[in-house]
């Protein structure tokens, strides 16, 4: 039989705080919630009086309820109140010695039977636990922002913790309706382990101007499905408390320089921008503890990127009949423009119009299209097997085969057969659109368009600049994909884009934390599912891209960086090697029924 944790006590209200005791008391646990001052507790008072509030206007909570809720909880100011609780669970800021000295107060003040937990994020629960004298009872209980909301707990055990105490707040976890998953101590543990990283990488790439705060969030949320973009995530998580998530990771996970913190985040906690909590960080709120983001000199002008005209684009050249060539014909011709598909060969011409076909009927039949559009889609495109037929489109789009030299060749014998003043693009996803470009005399005119597969689904496209594309080239491809009803996301030349060299390296850490033994695939799928939002764990979204190609994105980005952090899980190589490419030959991390 597991312990009855009766009261429990929270200390430190703030962004983690408040919702951890909302958690409790919402599952009938009756809270002592602890601050340092009087006008600290007030401000956890008012967000947790908030976040109830917002739930009962959702139809989520009933007023009796909301009583309810308020009538367990008991408000206080320092440790002092925690005399009679059977748990404390502390969210103080993430600093090792004021956790000490709280731990050690603790120690005095809590009943001898009481487990102490800390929700650290990122400091070693060991030495946080030494401050006591009952280092045995002392586990991490890492919960996920919003609190009431996330169901992961990452429940921390040191070489100490006792089994029963980990057992015990495991029984717990379910009884608050949450998931746990139950980890050694390790820096970030699984699920920050994996996510600064790339939270930090993404801050990077604000830093360079490499895309606009915008662009990179709509890129991971339109690319990648996640709940939220990485700079609007930094806003809620606090700046103050991730440069100190980030700091310690780079400490003690072995000086790890994407774990470095970005130089903005320290500049901006200066500045006081922490985020949401302060009304300003990456984005300006409505005010201090606001979700309601409101415009600023940052944000674009809607009315702008209507007035960047650009050129007329009426007839499209695609080039190409692979997955990706099929789909960008059927979203070209859907959207109303006049399409010429080149391709090598009549036999390859006539598959690839049976494949666009199928593809609009089958939309046709899930009702999705009607019959007449599809009629008109397919009649607007002329199906050819030479260059030739490119001479007066518009706009060029390549999507043949993922390699420089075939390109390059291409790219050279446009440049002698299409019009001046005609858009260039290429699909590609890893190749230097740069090198494409040069391959022509008009640099200028030549942008990358990357599109994600399936590209008539996809809402996203990334709209490549390189160093030598005019600003009028980039406002086109903007507006194109304007017309094609896509969002465009503008960025730089460089290895990966914006969604692949954020999603990649951040794939490849999950594979490294399971090669070190440290956690398994379904956990890290769980954690990252269950305390981010995200729509697939790294290990199922493996399996789905393929092991071949995630390895090709990962080993190109490698190259182009050079940061170790980056080198290929030398586990992924192997299973590459070995055939388990995925889903696509039934055996990838998984193996899957055929
Ligand atoms: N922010 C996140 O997304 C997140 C997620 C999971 C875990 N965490 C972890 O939770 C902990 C708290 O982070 P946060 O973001 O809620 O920080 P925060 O700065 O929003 O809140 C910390 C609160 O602790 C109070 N406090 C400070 N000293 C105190 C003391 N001596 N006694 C009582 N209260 C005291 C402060 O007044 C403040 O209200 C950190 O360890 C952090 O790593 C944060």
């Amino acid at each position: 039989m597991a312990r009855e944790f009766n009261t429990v006590g929270v200390v430190g209200l703030g962004t983690m705080g408040a919702g951890i005791v909302e958690v409790f008391a919402r599952n009938g646990v009756d809270v002592v919630a602890v601050e340092i001052n009087e006008s600290a507790l007030e401000r956890g008072q008012t967000t947790l009086i908030g976040s109830i509030d917002r739930a009962v206007a959702r139809g989520k909570l009933t007023e009796e309820e909301r009583h309810a809720l308020l009538s367990r909880v008991t408000f206080a100011v320092g440790l002092s109140a925690l005399g009679g609780v059977d748990l404390v669970v502390e969210a103080v800021p993430e600093h090792l010695d004021l956790k000490q000295a709280i731990f050690t107060e603790l120690d005095r003040t809590c009943p001898p039977h009481a487990v102490l937990a800390t929700n650290t994020s990122s400091l070693s629960v060991t030495e946080i636990s030494v401050a006591t004298h009952r280092p045995n009872q002392v586990v991490g209980m890492h919960f996920f922002n919003p609190a009431p909301i996330m169901k992961l707990v990452e429940v921390v055990r040191t070489v100490v913790t006792a089994d029963e105490v980990v057992d015990d707040i495991e029984a717990l976890c379910t009884r608050l309706g949450k998931v746990d998953v139950t980890i050694n101590d390790r820096a970030g543990f699984i699920a920050n382990a994996l996510l600064f990283g790339y939270l930090n990488h993404a801050v990077g790439m604000y830093e360079a101007r490499f895309a606009s705060r915008e662009d990179i969030d709509a890129a991971m949320k339109l690319g990648c499905g996640l709940p939220m973009g990485p700079l609007a995530l930094m806003d809620l998580i606090g700046l103050d408390t991730a440069y100190e998530i980030l700091d310690t990771m780079y400490r003690r996970g072995g000086r790890d320089r994407r774990h470095a913190p970005s130089p903005l985040i320290k500049q901006m906690v200066t500045a006081g921008l922490l985020g949401r909590k302060s009304g300003q960080g990456f984005y300006t709120y409505e005010g201090p503890g606001s979700p309601v983001v409101v415009a600023d000199p940052l944000t674009p002008d809607p009315a702008g990127t209507a007035v960047e005209a650009g050129r007329a684009i009426a007839k499209v050249g695609v080039v190409g009949s692979g997955t990706m060539a099929t789909g960008i014909i059927e979203v070209f011709a859907k959207a109303g423009y006049d399409v010429v598909s080149v391709t090598r060969g009549r036999e390859r011409s006539a598959t690839l119009r049976s494949a666009v076909e199928a593809s609009l009927t089958k939309a046709v039949v899930r009702g999705k299209l009607p019959e007449e559009d599809r009629d008109s889609a397919l009649a607007r495109v002329t199906w050819s097997s030479t260059v030739d037929h490119l001479a007066d489109v518009d706009l060029v789009v390549e999507a043949t085969v993922e390699e420089l030299s075939v390109k390059k060749a291409l790219f050279a014998s446009l440049d002698e057969i299409c019009k001046p003043g005609v858009l260039f693009a290429t699909t590609t996803s890893s190749l230097p659109v740069i090198e494409c470009a040069m391959a022509t005399s008009r640099p200028e005119d030549v942008v990358g368009l990357h599109f994600f597969n399936p590209a008539p689904v996809m809402p996203l496209v990334e709209v490549v600049r390189t160093i030598r594309t005019a600003p009028e080239a980039v406002a086109t491809a903007r507006a194109v994909c304007a017309r094609l009803d896509k969002h465009a996301v503008v960025c730089a030349d460089r290895a990966g884009f914006v969604v692949n060299a954020l999603l990649f390296p951040y794939l490849n850490d999950a594979v490294k934390m399971v090669e070190a033994s440290y956690s398994t695939a379904d956990d890290i799928d769980y954690a990252m599912k269950l305390g981010c939002g995200y729509p697939m764990g790294p290990f199922e979204l493996l399996d789905v891209v393929g092991l071949d190609v995630s390895l090709a994105i990962i080993r190109e980005l490698y190259l182009e960086l050079r940061d170790p952090g980056f080198a290929p899980a030398p586990l992924l190589e192997h299973l590459v090697t070995a055939g388990y490419l995925g889903r696509k030959v039934g055996r990838g991390f998984r193996a899957y029924g055929r």
